[in-house]
């Protein structure tokens, strides 16, 4: 059977974008930043987007329309080895964990959505009375799961709709519906009494608070940049095997970094806005996955016409989450597709049947949810895109250069030799750095020993995969 493909250029932009953009945006961008620093967050965030994001999507373009391969298949035939296979393969594993715990999330926004819609005609959504109560009841055990499934539902429907029946057509409705939505909702936050607070924690920088946390604020920021540009799972490695040879990969890449960050710094502009309005402090209010639900919740309840804005709140944040499940579950479902040759139908049943279950057990038991979605998914994304960098590097060498340089300009041409060289040794360094930080390391043995370990880490990965025609 012929392989899929993107019907349009935009087509891709968009189902990449709509990848990117999710509950890693609204929901986890605002949490984060409330929690390290606001706009020193902020601009941490915003340099490891543009030095590490934006050059590891173009790895994983590389990769994936080189080989026209999900990534198993991709880095196993890319480099002839079947152990390279076994490394490809855990981007299987690491995107049925990130559904799991995701389309748990996707429930509950599922729920509160249905919750506001139904109330817009009769009274108060019943989160209104007790947010935090509330929140509580519905965010394990029975009620998270039965939502959950229902997330999931919907995102094997689009999954099974195929590249350009499914995934394209979807978010082609569902991302401009998102930017719409998004932006009518922060024009209309900046007419709230106080939001000028809101936008002073947000965007006011000071550079003491960033001098001071340095440090601590670089592992969260490089985690949430890998998880928002759904980096290090081989979503963008899927994506791009869909891909012809005639587009500018530096132009898409760019492009859609700059959509989504977009897209986080406006949902900051409609979040904190709104929750200074109200007098909520979001550093105040606790920590956590839930908080800002909470929060905010609090907010609509106080509002005028808040139920109204509830609704079309959680539209936005239903429509960009089923927008990055869809990918999550294409990574499994290409793979079966590609490795086994079974159908489209078949894989999206098999695989949505595993994470009914997996997603079940996050539902049931909030410290496997907080674990997946929290270390098991940034120590999976960081040491992934780790090994997909290092596979440029080494192992594709002058082959990465000829696919980024292919469709694409002078510019893309220009930038092609120091991308090589950033994507073989200086972004891996900084990975495995940010992947000791994840385990503790620099806490327990200082920030120098830290470095020096991930120095030897790297220059032992650099002399094992070395080949003699490496341009590296
Ligand atoms: N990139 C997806 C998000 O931000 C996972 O939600």
């Amino acid at each position: 059977m012929a392989r899929e493909t993107w019907a349009t250029r935009l087509g891709f932009i968009l189902a990449a974008v709509g990848s990117a953009v999710g509950l890693g945006n609204i929901w986890r961008f605002p949490w984060q930043t409330a929690e390290n620093g606001g706009s020193a967050f902020l601009v941490v965030y915003l340099g490891i987007v543009l030095l590490v994001g934006v050059p590891g999507l173009l790895g994983e373009f590389v990769i994936g329309r080189r080989a026209k391969k999900s990534p198993v298949g991709a880095l196993r035939d890319l480099s002839g080895s079947k152990k390279w296979g076994v490394v490809g393969a855990f981007s299987v594993i690491t995107g049925i964990s990130l559904l799991s715990f995701y389309s748990v999330v996707g429930g509950w926004i599922l729920r509160y959505l249905l919750e506001s819609g139904v109330s817009v005609v009769a009274g108060n959504p019943a989160y209104f009375a007790n947010p935090g109560q509330y929140f509580g009841g519905v965010s394990a055990g029975a009620d998270a799961a039965l939502y959950h499934l229902l997330f999931l539902g919907l995102t094997a429907l689009i999954v099974f709709g195929g590249v350009r029946k499914g995934i394209e057509l979807g978010t082609k409705v569902m991302m401009p519906a998102v930017l719409v939505l998004l932006v009518g909702l922060a024009a209309w936050a900046a007419t709230q009494p106080n939001a000028a607070a809101g936008y002073a924690f947000f965007l006011r920088f000071d550079p003491s608070v960033l001098s001071e946390n340095f440090f601590a604020i670089l592992g969260p920021a490089a985690g949430q940049a890998l998880f928002t540009l759904s980096l290090g799972a081989g979503t963008m490695i899927t994506y791009a095997s869909y891909l012809d040879e005639d587009r500018s990969l530096p132009f898409d890449g760019s492009a859609i970094a700059v959509l989504n960050t977009s897209v986080g710094v406006i949902t900051g502009l409609v979040v904190f806005p709104l929750l200074f309005s109200q007098g909520i402090n979001p550093t105040e209010t606790g920590t956590g996955p839930g908080a800002l639900f909470v929060g905010l919740a609090g907010a609509f309840s106080q509002l005028p016409a808040g139920t109204l804005i509830a609704t079309a709140f959680f539209a936005v944040v239903t429509l960009a989450a089923l927008s990055s499940s869809i990918s999550m579950l294409e990574i499994p479902v290409a793979f079966l597709v590609d490795e086994y040759d079974i159908s489209r139908k078949q894989a999206v049943l098999g695989m949505t049947g595993l994470v009914a279950v997996t997603g079940t057990v996050c539902a049931f038991n909030p410290s496997i949810f907080g674990f997946v979605a929290g270390t098991l998914v940034n120590v999976l994304l960081t040491a992934g895109l780790a090994a997909f960098l290092l596979f440029v590097g080494w192992v594709m060498g002058r082959e990465a250069v000829d696919e980024l340089t292919a469709g694409g300009g002078p510019v893309a041409k220009a930038l092609a030799t120091p991308w090589l060289f950033g994507a073989g040794v200086v972004l891996p360094l900084f990975l495995v750095f940010t992947l000791l930080t994840h385990f503790g390391v620099d806490a327990s043995l200082g920030f120098w020993p830290t470095v020096g370990i991930s120095v030897l880490a790297s220059a032992i990965a650099f002399v094992g995969l070395r080949r003699p025609d490496s341009v590296v």
